[in-house]
């Protein structure tokens, strides 16, 4: 189906030290992108490149995933100099040009900050596991065993197995709430935070617009090593992780402290934007905690949609009233798919034709109140890749096999020409293989068919900046019948209605008297009687 035509208002802008609010925001997994050297790893230069494909989307800013010193374990979340590049990405110069080419074309940089961890080969955590007694010895979380040699708390990692890993040199446990090569900050101590926050100074000189906070509700841990009590019986359980109620390996309430001190850091350089990544069974708490008033940081990103089976009216209400804006209440921000997640299209789609899916999906993301994530391939329609066992490269992947969140298929090469090797990412065999279906769907292929998703996502993104009540407003939901999802967004005098039909069959709607369509997908004429499946639109007084 074609959309109908339709005419966008040229494009509003929020005050500029407020840019970030209602942006549209574009994820670079860096490994992924572009592959400038020819090693089959994408790349800062890579990235560079390609800026100009990131730019045409319309977006306000790029997100990249970590680039920073690291030995990789978990591809780049495992840091050894927050202030360096890592040389398979490049160099600091290769950043500087990045960031200078970013803002010529108008588009802001956001870098990834790992907080809660480094990785066991930063220079901090060598000299922290060398004694008890040295400069950086109580910068990482050290307990000696029980009496019996068990680990010092019940606590259980992420990626499965105790949080807790021996070391023989200084005799006693580490922590770690991911990897064993991810040693816990121990951020009580007040020279952690100061060297953290200088690390976000470094990157701020540099010229970066923002920060995303990774895994922050993870950056402390309750210093009396209590016990995390069981959950009640039920859920889905991979990990021993999943058993527990973890509110004592994270979620102390000093992170809210600290969250305040990057806030002052960010206020005093201007216009810089800070995200809170908040994950699990207390997210909705703690991202109000992060973002509460004018003092901490602007926005959290939580996982409502990035793990959810199914896109059903509910999961939306869900997040239009937990972040409803009243009283003083932060920013939110969203995503469908990102690194950690399977991405949304195959998640959703159950059968349906992926594009019309994808371009409904990507309709309603433009909707939502509060910043919005487009990951690298979603303005494609990418679905999730698929990654032979024998390829896979996520050690939590291979170690929960088959039984995983599937990261690797999130992971794999953007694919920028449809008939070049390796779909033009690479000259050689990449990391991570490309899948065919990426192949078929790759941006050159796109640019030169006009009905693709990449040209409904330029078209998406523009209605969006063009509409102040989807960048600013307020967001109710509405009630239009069985199968529908409708809400309103509002600013001011103006007043939009969407609404999107997320079931498998057309559904009973009609355009009301008194309302012209402003923006649609799947829909080639405004609706009598019936709204076909898949169909999404925004409605405006006539
Ligand atoms: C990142 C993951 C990473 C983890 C540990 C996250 O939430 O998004 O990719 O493995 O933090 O740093």
């Amino acid at each position: 189906m074609t959309a109908l035509t339709l005419e966008h208002p040229a494009v509003q802008t929020a005050a500029d030290t407020e840019w970030w609010r209602g942006a549209v925001i574009y994820q670079v997994y860096p490994r992924s992108f572009a592959d400038s050297n020819g090693d089959g790893i994408g790349d800062l230069n890579g990235i560079t490149d390609r800026l100009g494909h990131i730019a045409s989307l319309g977006v306000d800013a790029v997100w990249i995933s970590p680039f920073f010193t690291s030995p990789m374990k978990d591809f780049g979340y495992d840091v050894a100099d927050y202030c360096d590049v890592d040389p398979i990405f490049g160099t600091l110069a290769d950043f500087d040009r990045l960031i200078d080419k970013a803002h010529r074309l108008g588009l802001r940089i956001i870098t990834d900050l790992v907080f809660a961890h480094t990785s066991d080969q930063h220079a901090w955590f060598d000299d922290s596991r060398q004694s008890r007694t040295g400069p950086h010895a109580d910068w990482y979380v050290w307990a000696d065993a029980k009496p019996d040699g068990s680990p010092p708390s019940n606590w259980q990692s992420v990626f499965g197995g105790p949080a807790w890993t021996w070391d023989a040199r200084r005799g006693q446990y580490y922590m770690h709430n991911f990897l064993p090569s991810q040693p816990q900050l121990n951020l009580h101590n007040p020279d952690v935070q100061d060297a953290l926050l200088d690390a976000a100074r470094f990157w701020l000189d540099r010229g970066v617009d923002g920060f995303r906070f990774d895994a922050i509700n993870f950056a402390m841990h309750d210093p009396k090593l209590t016990d995390n009590p069981p959950l009640p019986p039920g859920g889905k359980r991979t990990r021993p992780f999943d058993f527990q109620d973890k509110i004592n390996n994270q979620s102390q309430p000093g992170i809210v402290d600290f969250v305040a001190r990057i806030r002052a850091l960010t206020d005093s350089y201007g216009g810089r934007f800070s995200v809170a990544e908040v994950g699990g069974d207390h997210a909705e708490r703690e991202m109000q905690a992060f973002t509460a008033g004018d003092t901490h940081l602007n926005s959290a990103y939580g996982f409502l949609y990035l793990y959810a089976p199914s896109l059903a009216p509910d999961l939306v209400r869900e997040g239009a009233e937990v972040w409803h804006g009243r009283g003083g209440q932060g920013w939110p921000s969203w995503t469908f798919s990102n690194h950690d997640a399977p991405r949304a299209i195959s998640r959703w789609a159950q059968g349906r034709d992926p594009k019309a899916y994808a371009e409904m999906a990507m309709l309603l993301l433009m909707c939502l109140r509060g910043n919005v994530f487009i990951y690298y391939g979603e303005e494609l329609g990418l679905p999730q890749a698929e990654v032979p066992f024998e390829r896979l490269t996520d050690p939590e992947a291979i170690t929960n096999w088959p039984q995983t969140l599937g990261r690797d298929g999130a992971r794999t090469p953007m694919p920028w020409q449809a008939d070049r090797p390796q779909a033009g990412f690479s000259s050689i065999e990449p990391w991570l293989p490309v899948d065919p279906r990426h192949a078929a769907l790759a941006v050159d292929r796109q640019e030169g068919d006009p009905t693709s998703m990449l040209h409904s996502t330029r078209r998406l993104v523009a209605f969006r900046k063009s509409q102040p009540a989807l960048m600013w407003g307020d967001m109710a939901m509405l009630d239009a019948g069985p199968g529908l999802l409708s809400f309103e967004r509002t600013q001011g005098n103006e007043r939009l209605i969407c609404v999107f039909n997320l079931g498998h069959a057309a559904a009973d709607w009609t355009l009301p008297d008194g309302w012209r369509v402003i923006e649609a997908v799947n829909l080639n004429a405004p609706p009598e009687g019936q709204l076909p499946p898949m169909a999404g639109l925004v409605m405006a007084t006539a």
